[in-house]
C-alpha cells in the first residue's frame, strides 16, 4: 500500500481524500496495522534472512529482528540514515535484480526466510517478484504479499490518481489461489489493505513461469467488482491477531507443511 501514515503524508494528490481513505480503510480493517502484523510474523518465524521488494523509507524493513540478514530491493530507495549493518540495500528494479544477482549468493543460504512484495503494484509485476523469489524457496520459506484486501475501486486502478493506493495486487492472490492450488495462503486482515502469507512453497514448481501470458491476459481484466462479489476466489482470510497468526503457522498434523517451518515457530513469542 501506498498510503502513508498521516503523519508522513505526502498529500500528493488530494490530502482529504487521502484522509477519508485511512477512515475508511480504519473502520473496514480495525486493528493493528500492517507493520505491527509484519514483527509479529518476524518474532513467529525468526527467519535467518529477509528479502523486501520496495522499501522506501524503511519502515518496514526495520521491523525485522536485530539478527536476520535483510536484503531490500528498490530503485528509489530512501532509507532514514542509510542501511544498517543487518542490511543489503540494490538500488534497482526487482526484475533487474534477478537478472544481475543470485538470490542465494546474495543471501549466502541456499533459500530464504521471509520474503514481503511491496514493490511495484501492478499485480503481473507482483505475480513476477513471486516467481522469482519462489525459484529461492525451502520448505521453510514464506512470502508476505502486500495490498490483497483492497479498499475500493478507485485506489485499485492499475493507474493511480490518489495518494492512498494498493493497485491491482489483489489479483494475484486469485491467480494463486486458483492456479497453485499445492500453496497454503491466507490473507490477515490487517490495515490499510490486508497482508496475504504463502507458504508451501515449491521452487520447483514451472506453471506460473509457463502460463504467465495467459494469466496475465486473464487475471488482468479482473474488476474490484470481482474481488467484492466473488471472496471465494481470494484467499481464506485470518483474524488480525497475534495468536490467530501464531496458530494458522502451527498448523494441525493432517495439513502440516515443511517440518522445518513448524520448528521455526517460536514458542516463546
Ligand atoms: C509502497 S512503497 C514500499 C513501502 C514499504 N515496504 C513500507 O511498507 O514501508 C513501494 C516501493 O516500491 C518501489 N518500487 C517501485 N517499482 C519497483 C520495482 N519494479 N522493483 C522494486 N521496487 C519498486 C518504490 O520505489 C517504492 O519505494
Amino acid at each position: 500500500m501506498s498510503a502513508v501514515p498521516p503523519s508522513q503524508s505526502r498529500g500528493f494528490y488530494d490530502e482529504s481524500l487521502l484522509r477519508r481513505h485511512l477512515e475508511q480503510a480504519a473502520a473496514k480493517l480495525p486493528g493493528p496495522d500492517y507493520y505491527v502484523v509484519l514483527r509479529w510474523i518476524h518474532e513467529i518465524l525468526q527467519p535467518k534472512t529477509y528479502i523486501e521488494i520496495g522499501v522506501r523509507h524503511g519502515a518496514s524493513l526495520r521491523l525485522a529482528l536485530p539478527d536476520t540478514l535483510c536484503l531490500g530491493i528498490d530503485p528509489a530507495p530512501a532509507l532514514i540514515g542509510g542501511a544498517l549493518p543487518n542490511e543489503r540495500i540494490f538500488p534497482m528494479t526487482s526484475d533487474e535484480f534477478f537478472k544481475r544477482h543470485d538470490l542465494g549468493q546474495a543471501l549466502g543460504a541456499p533459500s530464504f526466510g521471509l520474503a514481503f512484495v511491496d514493490g511495484l503494484h501492478l499485480w503481473e509485476q507482483a505475480l513476477q517478484d513471486f516467481i522469482h523469489i519462489e525459484r529461492f524457496a525451502g520448505p521453510e520459506s514464506v512470502i508476505l504479499i502486500h495490498d490483497c484486501l483492497p479498499l475500493d475501486d478507485l485506489t485499485s486502478q492499475r493507474n493511480r490518481t490518489t495518494d492512498f493506493y494498493s493497485g491491482d495486487v489483489w489479483k494475484l492472490g486469485v491467480c494463486l489461489k486458483q492456479r497453485r492450488p499445492d500453496l497454503r495462503m491466507a490473507t490477515v486482515r490487517t490495515g490499510p489493505t490486508g497482508l496475504c502469507i504463502v507458504s508451501r512453497l515449491d521452487r520447483k514448481s514451472t506453471i506460473l513461469e509457463s502460463r504467465r501470458d495467459e494469466y496475465v491476459e486473464r487475471y488482468t481484466r479482473l474488476i474490484f467488482a470481482d474481488f467484492e462479489t466473488r471472496p471465494e476466489r481470494s484467499p481464506a482470510t485470518v483474524g488480525n491477531d497475534r495468536d490467530a497468526i501464531r496458530s494458522w503457522f502451527a498448523e494441525p498434523p493432517e495439513t502440516r507443511p515443511g517440518r522445518d517451518l513448524k520448528a521455526r515457530i517460536s514458542t516463546t513469542s
